[in-house]
């Protein structure tokens, strides 16, 4: 088996609290076994542009502890074209990258699979806020953002109580609900509206829930809208017409992406991170470092793209349940 003696590490899609945890322990992983390793900017943009810098083991000092990535992280739509790839392909091999790890969520992973079809040899790390890479449970980022959401919705809940007022806050997801289920679960809402679990005339179900409520004495209320579902201003608007009950929208926005990386995300992006490369060195190439049933193991690239990942169903029902 050839050693491999250089790499590329760089991160794609939205930019999630822990990649730098990840490319910390690419770099210094890579570093302590004799391996170079470049830094691309900007994800598959920066590697189309040729925009590749050297890392050591000083260049990741201090990072482990901040939010986003410093390696800048972008959505590539040159890199979406055969043409795009193909540039990127002899950037790779200019800068005599013998593997790639890429750091990101599952465009970035459909993404590495058209790019290993060229010859490129990949690993990727599921790097999103979203949970929604089906190979995995879970994904960097993902715990610091709840985190984040549900302080939020404790402070809205504050104010909430104090005006006998609806709430809807509406988080990020993209088209899961993983976020939306968790942190309303988290923080005790009374309703939890998300893509998968979308009904028709949902709107005025939970005015009709509400109302029930209202007559039983209840006087503020906490609704988690996914932005898959979206119209979270719409939402407050009918409910606020059809119940009589107060309502303001809270859209949280890109407040969720960013923060201080918790404990979970730093730990599990450093340990995938070194996985990564020890993947690597084992001579195991188009793999995607995974968490599945509480163990890190890899698996091949092109079965986790075709993977489908659903809510769980069994968080979902009991959501249900713990509602008064
Ligand atoms: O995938 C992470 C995410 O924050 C989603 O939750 C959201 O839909 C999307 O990225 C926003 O993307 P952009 O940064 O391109 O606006």
């Amino acid at each position: 088996m050839q050693r491999i003696r250089n790499i590329g590490v760089l991160t794609s899609g939205g930019d999630a609290p822990g990649m730098n945890a990840a490319i910390r322990a690419v770099v210094r992983t890579a570093i302590s076994q004799g391996i170079k390793v470049k830094g691309i900017l900007r994800g598959y943009r920066g590697l189309i542009e040729d925009d590749v810098k050297e890392m050591d083991s000083y260049s990741v000092c201090d990072i482990i502890n901040r939010g986003g990535t410093i390696l800048g992280t972008a959505r590539s739509s040159r890199f979406m074209t055969d043409e795009g790839r193909r540039d990127a392909y002899e950037i790779y091999k200019k800068n005599n990258l013998e593997a790639l790890v890429i750091i990101g969520g599952d465009g970035s992973y459909r993404g590495a699979l058209e790019f290993q079809k060229l010859g490129a040899k990949v690993i990727c790390i599921p790097g999103s806020i979203d949970l929604d890479i089906a190979s995995t449970e879970y994904t960097i980022g993902f715990d610091t953002a709840t985190n984040t959401v549900i302080d939020a919705i404790d402070k809205i809940r504050d104010t909430s109580t104090s005006h006998e007022r609806c709430s809807i806050i509406e988080v990020m997801g993209r088209n899961a609900g993983h976020i939306a289920l968790w942190s309303g679960i988290s923080t005790g809402a009374e309703e939890i509206i998300i893509p998968e679990k979308k009904v028709e005339n949902f709107m005025d179900s939970v005015a009709t829930r509400m109302m029930i409520a209202k007559k039983k004495g209840k006087k503020h209320y906490i609704i988690i809208n996914a932005e898959g579902v979206g119209n979270s201003i719409e939402l407050a608007k009918f409910i606020e017409e059809k119940t009589n009950i107060e309502t303001r929208a809270t859209i949280l926005g890109y407040v969720q992406r960013g923060g201080s990386p918790s404990c979970r995300d730093r730990m599990f992006a450093s340990i995938m991170g070194a996985k990564a490369v020890e993947t690597i060195e084992e001579g195991r190439f188009n793999r995607v470092m995974a968490l599945q049933n509480g163990h890190f193991v890899d698996i091949d690239l092109e079965e986790a793209v075709h993977m489908q990942k659903g809510i769980e169903e069994d968080y979902f029902r009991i959501s249900k349940e713990l509602i008064r």
